[in-house]
């Protein structure tokens, strides 16, 4: 592991995530920033304008060079996901480190194929699942560790989105990885059993033969039941929640809203409205994920989303796609 003072990064594409990591990488006082790479230079050097940064910016045809500069450390790939597994290879190979924004790819076997690159040049992978920088959801895992409230019959985590993005299939990584990742984590380990019912409820959504309501339930080993419940769009608001009940009691995470202002007047009470969507509901995660980040390159912990649990994840989705396309429980084994 390195242990430099200072971790030069090149990020990798600048669009809606890119941005969010561009700022926290400029703030991060134990990061220098050398290089920014996306498809279309001119549209990263308008956002670097925008926030008044200025870093060297190329295009993806001059990735070689830069994974020779020797001032790079580690890359953040932000880039669409098909490109995630190609780029964090090649970077790995190159000698550094990886952050790759989620999914790491679409396909469980290229997950296994990154973990190896990794391996192989002794650098960290790490994919980034923003929820378990989250307060929230670390304060209820340290308490259901801690046995606070007893043995786990049930783990829900519910995800309404917003806005409605196209960007990929609903039964896909992209969607349902961060709730799969959740639920199997604070179970820790793998369901022995999984089924997935969803159905399409807005004409876009059925035009695409897509679904946009699901729900997927899984049994552990122990007997604990994870139920995720995912709808595509929902017109109030992020909402993204757990709950988690055990014989002892209930943990429940309330959905964070934009402000903590609550308005009482004749019409009644009022609480602030939603956040808008994950810039603004896990702003502080994105901060402390990076400097997990930099913890584990500079050894100062381990990673705390490691290859089997990233590998846990891609083999749940199959298993939920599979159930979906069938109509049947797909049965699973943790080996
Ligand atoms: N963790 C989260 O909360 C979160 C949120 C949003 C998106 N994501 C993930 O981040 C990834 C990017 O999503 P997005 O919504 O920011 O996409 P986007 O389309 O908004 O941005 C992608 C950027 O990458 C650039 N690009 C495309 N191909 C490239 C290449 N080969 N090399 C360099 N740059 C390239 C594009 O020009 C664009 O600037 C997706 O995999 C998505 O699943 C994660």
């Amino acid at each position: 592991m390195a242990t430099k003072e200072y971790i030069g990064v090149a990020l990798f594409g600048v669009g809606r995530i890119g941005r969010i990591h561009l700022k926290n990488l400029l703030a991060n006082k134990r990061i220098n920033l050398e290089w920014i790479v996306d498809q279309f230079p001119d549209a990263a050097e308008t956002v670097l304008r925008e926030i008044g940064a200025n870093v060297k910016v190329t295009s993806i045809s001059e990735i070689d060079n830069v994974l020779k500069d020797s001032r790079v450390d580690a890359v953040v790939v932000c880039t669409p996901t098909d490109s995630h597994a190609r780029l964090s290879i090649q970077a790995l190979n190159a000698g550094k480190h990886v952050l790759c924004e989620k999914p790491l790819t679409e396909v469980t076997s290229e997950m296994r194929d990154c973990y190896d690159a990794a391996d192989q040049s002794g650098k960290v992978l790490m994919a980034a699942f923003n929820r378990k920088f989250d307060a929230s959801y670390r304060d209820m895992y340290s308490k259901v560790k801690r046995g606070d409230i007893g043995d786990i019959h049930m783990i829900r985590s519910t995800f309404r989105d917003t806005p409605l993005w196209y960007g990929a299939d609903t039964l896909s990584q992209t969607f349902l990885c961060h709730d799969i990742d959740i639920v199997t984590w604070f179970a820790g380990s793998l369901p022995v059993s999984v089924v997935c019912f969803g159905s399409a409820n807005y004409q876009e959504i059925k035009d695409k033969k897509d679904i946009d309501c699901v729900v997927v339930m899984m049994k552990f080993e122990n007997g604990t039941i994870g139920v995720l419940d995912f709808n595509r769009y929902s017109c109030y608001g992020y909402d993204i929640r757990l709950e988690v009940f055990g014989s002892k009691g209930m943990l429940k995470m309330n959905p964070l809203l934009q402000t903590t202002v609550q308005e009482f007047t004749k019409a009644g009470q009022k609480d602030a409205d939603f956040c808008v969507s994950f810039p603004d509901r896990f702003r502080e995660a994105y901060v402390s994920e990076l400097d997990h980040f930099v913890d584990v390159i500079q050894g100062k912990t381990t990673l705390s989303v490691p290859r089997e649990q990233c590998i846990r994840v891609g083999i749940v989705l199959d298993a939920i796609k599979e159930s979906y396309n069938t109509g049947k429980i797909v049965y699973l084994q943790e080996s």
